[in-house]
């Protein structure tokens, strides 16, 4: 026998058991988006490599160590390793920039990026993100916080941090960077290589670096907190007032700087402990350069993404509800050849009207079929044979009580169908809502 081919390391699939906890992210994250004026971007997986070197920064772990490029007919072509980048590209590229502002838009789309894997660390992963262009104020900076915030809720999550930073503009910033120079560079011998190149190009890549010598050097570098110019101070205060407004609990953690180079001021992250190492489950924050450095006209902008892996590792390990898949409404069991195009000509009339309708498809007995349709969850099975093709009449079993109804098969059937039906659903509902009085 020929050797399996298993699916690439770091990729997963999502078989049809666990489908409905990705259902269920997706729905909570689209609505809550929605409900806060956001609407649907959908972009290509994959750009032009330079699109990422000019966005998400050449000296950034991303795009000297994780894409993933190829070379197709010449042209060079990376899988995206997030969504931002593509995002932007496509707001330029329709004009999107010169409606009304500010532009607002969300997508949900696979990311790959080649890293080492590890639960909650991925080379193929997906995002729910969105992307916020137009607007300046810190008020824009609280709105979005507020919807990552809403979503967590919404899918019913208790203890994950908000962590919020400022990283400044490109006047403190300049400042920041003189004062880390002076910090790493008597311990230059000590650095990884990759970090003498940081200290060069963009020292406060450095304070991300994940070698625990360059971690434990770091420990005690300048905060860029200290560094701030008046603007930008007063800018991550507001966002302090408004999410103290809203009631959002936060901490200020001056070392989160993000592995991506176009954020400036407000950075944001949501981290849990419950699964493991890989807990930031949302990363995001402001990008007010990055527009201009793509072509665009100077335009603030602000974003974040979620993992979604690690958003539903989470719920799971807090135990949050998820989607159930629907079950079958009706199983009809043919006796014989004689009796199938009966139950595929009543099967259809009741799955037009929205209803989950299985028949057999194995050639089975009626015993074998009897045990499928236990096995599905059938809510009432049907038996056709014979007798019932001759007198047009048939019994519909309920599979949960054992009653049996006797239903005509002619064209009043789907009506029918549908009053033992509503009445079935009907008496669930009583039965759950007895037995919540009971307890
Ligand atoms: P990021 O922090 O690189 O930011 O990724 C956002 C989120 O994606 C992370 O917090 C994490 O949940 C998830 N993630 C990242 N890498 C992996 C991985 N290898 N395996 C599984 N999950 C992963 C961005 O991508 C920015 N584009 C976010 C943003 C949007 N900023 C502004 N707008």
């Amino acid at each position: 026998m020929a050797n399996k081919i298993t699916r690439p390391l770091g990729t997963e699939d999502v078989t049809p058991k666990q489908i409905y906890k990705w259902y269920t992210v997706e729905r909570l994250a689209r609505e809550t988006a929605e409900s806060f004026g956001f609407h649907e971007v959908r972009i290509p997986t994959f750009e032009n490599t330079n699109l990422f070197l000019r966005s998400v920064g050449e000296t950034t772990d991303v795009v000297q160590k994780e894409m993933y490029t190829v070379k197709a007919k010449e042209t060079e072509f990376t899988l995206r390793p997030e969504g931002t980048a593509g995002t932007i590209r496509s707001m330029l590229q329709n004009g999107m920039l010169n409606d009304a502002l500010p532009q607002k838009v969300y997508y949900i789309l696979s990311c790959f990026r080649h890293e080492r894997p590890q639960a909650g660390r991925l080379r193929e992963f997906h995002q729910f993100g969105i992307e916020m262009a137009g607007s300046q104020g810190p008020t824009s900076d609280a709105e979005i916080i507020a919807l990552a915030k809403t979503i967590l809720d919404n899918a019913g999550l208790k203890n994950i941090a908000l962590h919020i930073n400022s990283i400044g503009c490109p006047t403190c910033r300049a400042e920041y960077h003189k004062a880390l120079r002076a910090y790493f560079t008597p311990r230059k011998d000590e650095l990884c290589d990759t970090c003498l190149t940081r200290l060069e190009k963009n020292p406060m890549r450095l304070l991300d670096c994940k070698s625990p010598i360059c971690a434990e050097i770091g420990k005690d570098a300048p905060l860029i907190l200290d560094y701030l110019c008046d603007d930008c101070k007063a800018h991550f205060e507001k966002l302090q007032e408004y999410l103290r407004a809203m009631d959002i609990d936060f901490m200020i953690n001056p070392k989160i700087v993000r592995g991506l180079d176009y954020y400036t001021k407000t950075v944001f992250e949501f981290i849990t402990t419950d699964i493991g190492a890989q807990g930031t489950v949302c990363g995001g924050g402001r990008y007010d350069g990055l527009i201009e450095q793509m072509g665009g006209k100077p335009t603030p902008a602000m974003g974040f993404a979620m993992g979604l892996e690690r958003l539903i590792l989470t719920m799971e390990s807090q135990g949050c509800d998820f989607e159930q898949p629907k079950t079958c409404d009706l199983y009809i069991a043919p006796m014989d050849e004689a009796a199938v195009p009966k139950a595929m000509q009543l099967g259809q009339t009741l799955r037009v009207s929205g209803y989950q309708v299985e028949y057999d498809l194995m050639e089975r007995g009626l015993k074998a079929q009897m045990k499928y349709a236990n096995k599905i969850g059938a809510a009432f099975v049907m038996v056709l044979g014979e007798n019932e093709l001759n007198t047009g009449k048939a019994k519909l079993k309920n599979m949960q009580t054992g009653e049996q109804t006797e239903i005509a098969l002619d064209e009043t059937f789907e009506e029918k169908f549908d009053d033992i039906a509503v009445q079935f659903m009907f008496h669930d509902i009583v039965e759950d809502f007895e037995k919540e009085c009971q307890l």
